[in-house]
């Protein structure tokens, strides 16, 4: 079997999602999970960005110890200072150099000839030589370059001394064929191209960026550039889950595996979602709430004779199990933490505290607490930041011929913010109420709701987005009242931007954008 490199990119092209903004905790504690799931190589970030960027950076390659970590530059020295210290003190440093190569790019955006082009990229990759032993190289928008001229840049960067060189299909415009063809051409056609890796980086624009990840693989990529659950910019990267089960269900065609933990994959996943606040879609491959389920009544019939009539994959593989221990109200702290065990945690004795109590609430509501209930309890606050507003209780009055209204009392430092307010509807009013409360102007960006389980009395999950003078924070709320947890995501988003304006010095990160 052939192995193949993951390369993961959630915390830079993944967080170029819309609405996406991780702070330093959130990027480390994803890298430590991506650690456990066994990726190679984790590119951090764009240090060049921001000075919050160039930390964040730096905070994840002194975290992770067992594989590389990875800063993004453009083709400029400052990018490439940048990089340099963004990633000191990190075991294995790796930097992502990278100049646009196809026509459009070349004039509309970089208006460079291809002569300018090939030299910028090899003075970058020179310079950045004298500094890191490994490099790896993107001709941005590979794609759509010229075969020839593709083959020259990539026999350039072999020349300058890139240890990897990496093939984006930048805008997701590839066929299968055309990508896997790409990379039978530079193995067949470029000197030396046995000395390097080869790499591809795909987007989901036409729903193909799995399809052609697999192409490379088949026609000599090395490694696979994507991203966890597949976010990314517009559609999105290669979900890096996807490749790694697709390689493992189907080892017999591709002769090809990654070094991947495969039961770490459910609980990446999970944390992924709720830090990044994107959700995943029920019926996404892999790691969607749909993607064990069997609904109707034949395959449910096949199911109970033989799994394999219609499962493919055992959801045990993903680290996807449903214990036999049912928790309820009368279960213990010693039963509530072997669940916790069982389903992969390990909290601090404060954590375990916390997380009892909140079950235990919970477990007065609801009869039966499932695995997803406790899921989404310990994931509601793994990442503390200090709660400056805190939701003491909240009143809501509708009526469909009446203008609803929402009055809440919020804790800050000792003291009740209790403030009244009407609004379209009962969210609205509520949110209302706590701007008022909280003094802060900020504008809802986005609202979206799940149940994080089935039956009346399921929690209820609430993701939001929040803008102010050029941050964006998500929030995330749980409750089995859905008022409630709307106004627990809009006060955890309050506090996380309170957090954020802390940490930036009130200076909102700029994007700096990649050209
Ligand atoms: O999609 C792309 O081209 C990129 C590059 C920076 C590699 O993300
Ligand atoms: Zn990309």
């Amino acid at each position: 079997m052939r192995k193949i490199y993951i390369f993961d990119t959630t915390l830079r092209d993944g967080e170029q999602s819309p609405g996406v903004n991780l702070n330093t905790q959130e990027k480390v504690e994803i890298a430590l999970q991506l650690e456990k799931l066994g990726v190679d190589r984790i590119e951090a970030g764009f240090p060049a960005a921001s000075p919050g960027d160039l930390s964040a950076v730096n905070a994840v390659a002194k975290a992770v110890k067992n594989c590389s970590v990875i800063g993004l530059s453009r083709s400029r020295e400052q990018d490439i200072d940048a990089a340099r210290e963004a990633l000191k003190g990190a075991q294995d440093p790796c930097l992502h150099v990278f100049l646009a190569t196809s026509p459009i790019h070349r004039a509309h955006k970089l208006r460079m000839n291809k002569e300018q082009v090939l030299q910028a990229a090899e003075a970058a990759i020179k310079y950045a030589k004298k500094y890191f032993s490994k490099i790896e190289f993107s001709p941005e928008d590979a794609g759509r370059t010229e075969l020839d001229f593709l083959r020259e840049v990539v026999e350039m960067a072999v020349r300058a001394g890139a240890t990897v060189v990496n093939i984006p299909d930048t805008v997701g415009y590839m066929t299968p064929a055309e990508f896997g063809n790409i990379f039978k051409m530079l193995r067949e056609t470029v000197p030396g191209i046995e000395k390097i890796q080869l790499s591809a980086h795909c987007h989901d624009d036409l729903g193909m960026a799995t399809a052609n990840a697999l192409a490379a693989i088949m026609n000599g990529a090395d490694q696979i550039e994507g991203t966890i659950n597949g976010i990314g910019e517009r559609a999105g990267n290669t979900s890096i889950e996807e490749v790694a089960m697709a390689l493992e269900t189907r080892s017999d065609y591709y002769q090809a595996k990654t070094g991947l933990v495969l039961n770490e994959i459910y609980r990446t996943s999970r944390l992924v979602s709720k830090l990044t606040g994107m959700v995943v879609p029920g019926n996404k491959a892999i790691v969607g709430a749909n993607a064990f389920a069997h609904e109707s009544g034949i395959h449910q019939d096949g199911m109970l004779k033989e799994k394999t009539t219609y499962e493919i994959m055992r959801p045990e593989t993903i680290g996807l199990k449903e214990s036999k221990l049912v928790l309820g109200k009368h279960s213990g702290r010693h039963a509530f933490r072997e669940k916790l065990i069982d389903l992969g945690y390990s909290l601090n004795e404060d954590q375990l505290n916390t997380a009892f109590s909140k079950f235990k609430v919970l477990a007065d509501k609801k009869k039966e607490v499932s695995d997803e209930d406790i899921r989404a309890l310990i994931e509601e606050r793994l990442v503390e930041i200090p709660e400056v507003f805190r939701l003491e209780t909240m009143h809501v009055s509708y009526g469909n011929q009446s203008v609803p209204s929402a009055t809440v009392s919020i804790l800050q430092d000792g003291s009740v913010l209790e403030e009244t307010a009407e609004g379209n509807g009962s969210v609205d009013a509520i949110y209302k109420a706590i701007d008022k409360a909280t003094r802060e102007e900020v504008e809802l960006a986005d609202y979206s709701i799940k149940s994080v389980t089935h039956g009346k009395d399921a929690l209820g999950e609430v993701h939001v987005v929040l803008r102010q003078n050029g941050y964006s924070v998500t929030g995330r709320g749980v409750s089995t009242d859905i008022l409630e947890a709307s106004a627990r995501a809009y006060i955890d988003a309050v506090n996380r931007l309170l957090e954020k304006r802390k940490t930036t010095g009130g200076i909102a990160r700029d994007r700096v954008s990649l050209i």
